[in-house]
């Protein structure tokens, strides 16, 4: 059992959990996520992390209450514990992996939208950490809808926008980053975009055209996590690709977004997980990625 230390509402459908999970804390790193289970009967939740303290042994997840499962994981208090909580699981951030002499010559931006913000945190924390200091922007729909403020500002130059512009800047995270390159004299060489499909659609359309490399989350469309239920297959440029094996981060400029959110919606369905299991044949799923699976 892994119990939950704290736990809080940051906002609206909003959530917060400090979790003790020692082995966890000591291996993860930012980018990583982890599966949680409330009890033996509820379906297994992929969420990204969003902070870790080794020395504490605890993990800090973040998310927003959609399906059963998630309802119920909601309702615990300080205090109850967790039946599973596993990982890491996923690829790092690939800024894990590259010199921090390298990192530092680059102008870094990362765009977090909505709840999204969560999983954006511990890779800015982790490149402060070695000394480089990047740009973040911060999209919510409404004042009360942002999170982690103060914990960003901290380790980053934020920038804060609100669709309705009930706080800081007016816009969406697109507007933002219009302003900052167009108006405000801002160049970037790396941007780091994780917030809804939608947001990030349009984020790698913008750096595209500017000219940005820009690296995307897909842990919104992992369902189970393990490579089995096919549910994160994602085409990257021409490749097939599961998000819970391979990323979850990927080149945006090679996503299809149009795609994945259509695949998405028919995995919702019975009728629609029939077809895609017919269409994509062996393709359909991508083993546990500790195998070599059937891919
Ligand atoms: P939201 O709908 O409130 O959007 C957050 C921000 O994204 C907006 O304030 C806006 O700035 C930007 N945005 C939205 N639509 C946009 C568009 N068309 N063009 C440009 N920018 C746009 O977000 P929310 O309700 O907090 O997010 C929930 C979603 O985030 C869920 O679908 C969840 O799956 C996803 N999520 C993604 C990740 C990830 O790893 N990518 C992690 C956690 C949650
Ligand atoms: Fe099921 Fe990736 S979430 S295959």
């Amino acid at each position: 059992m892994y119990k939950i230390l704290e736990s809080e509402k940051l906002a609206d459908n909003i959530y917060s959990m400090i979790v003790e999970a020692p082995r966890v804390a000591k291996h993860c790193e930012p980018g990583q996520f982890i599966i949680a289970k409330v009890d033996e009967v509820s379906e297994r939740i992929p969420l990204t992390i969003c902070d870790y303290d080794r020395e504490a042994g605890t993990i800090r997840i973040v998310f927003m209450p959609i399906g059963a499962s998630t309802m119920k994981m909601r309702l615990l208090k300080t205090g109850d514990a967790f039946e599973d909580f596993v990982g890491p699981l996923g690829r790092p951030s690939d800024l894990v992996g590259t010199p921090i002499e390298e990192l530092k010559k680059k102008n870094i931006l990362f765009i977090a939208g909505g709840v999204g913000t969560a999983p954006v945190y511990p890779q800015v924390k982790w490149l402060h950490e070695h000394g480089v200091t990047a740009d973040a922007i911060i999209g919510a729909k409404t004042k009360d809808l942002v999170i982690l403020e103060e914990q960003f500002k901290e380790v980053c130059n934020l920038y804060v926008t609100t669709d309705d512009g009930s706080y800081m800047r007016k816009g969406m995270v697109t507007t933002c980053l219009d302003d900052l390159v167009h108006k405000e004299g801002k160049s970037y060489d790396l941007c780091i975009a994780i917030g809804p499909m939608i947001m990030m659609k349009f984020v790698c359309k913008m750096t595209k055209e500017l000219g940005i490399p820009t690296v995307v989350s897909m842990n919104p469309i992992m369902v189970d996590g393990t490579g089995m239920c096919g549910a994160c297959r994602v085409m990257v440029g021409d490749e097939v690709k599961f998000a819970c094996v391979d990323g979850p981060e990927f080149d945006g400029h090679l996503i299809d977004f149009d795609q994945a959110m259509q695949r998405q919606a028919m995995y919702r369905t019975e009728e629609g997980r029939a077809k895609l299991k017919q269409e994509e044949a062996e393709t359909h799923h991508g083993g546990c990625g500790h195998c070599g699976g059937d891919k």
